[in-house]
């Protein structure tokens, strides 16, 4: 299971090829800034995505995956490439928010 996170200002299209993931979206409700806590966050409707399914994930959709036990392949389509933005962690028990570069990127050279 991830962290509760968002990507920050970038689209993401998430799309699953085998297995499969729960998915769980967050709101904020407080009226602090984007980027500073606390965050006071509600639960804002879940599902599983399986395959042919692909999530659309807004700019600063805040929300947590969830694997299970399985093996899950899926293809990532980003607007902006990963580590060039700030993305933001939420900790739901005390509001506190963390910023962090994405997922680091392994360059892969097609032939
Ligand atoms: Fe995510």
């Amino acid at each position: 299971m991830t962290n509760v996170h968002d990507h920050g200002p970038s689209w993401t299209l998430y799309g699953v090829l085998d297995g499969g993931e729960h998915i769980e979206r967050f709101s904020r409700v407080d009226d602090n800034p984007t980027e500073e806590g606390p965050a006071e966050l509600k639960t804002n409707g879940e599902f599983d995505v399986v395959p042919g399914y692909i999530d659309v994930v807004p700019p600063w959709e805040i929300h947590q995956e969830a694997n299970g036990d399985h093996r899950t392949i899926g293809f990532i389509v980003r607007s902006q490439r990963s580590g060039t933005f700030k993305q933001y962690r939420y900790d739901i028990e005390n509001g506190d928010i963390a910023s962090y570069n994405g997922p680091t990127q392994i360059p892969y050279d097609l032939v």
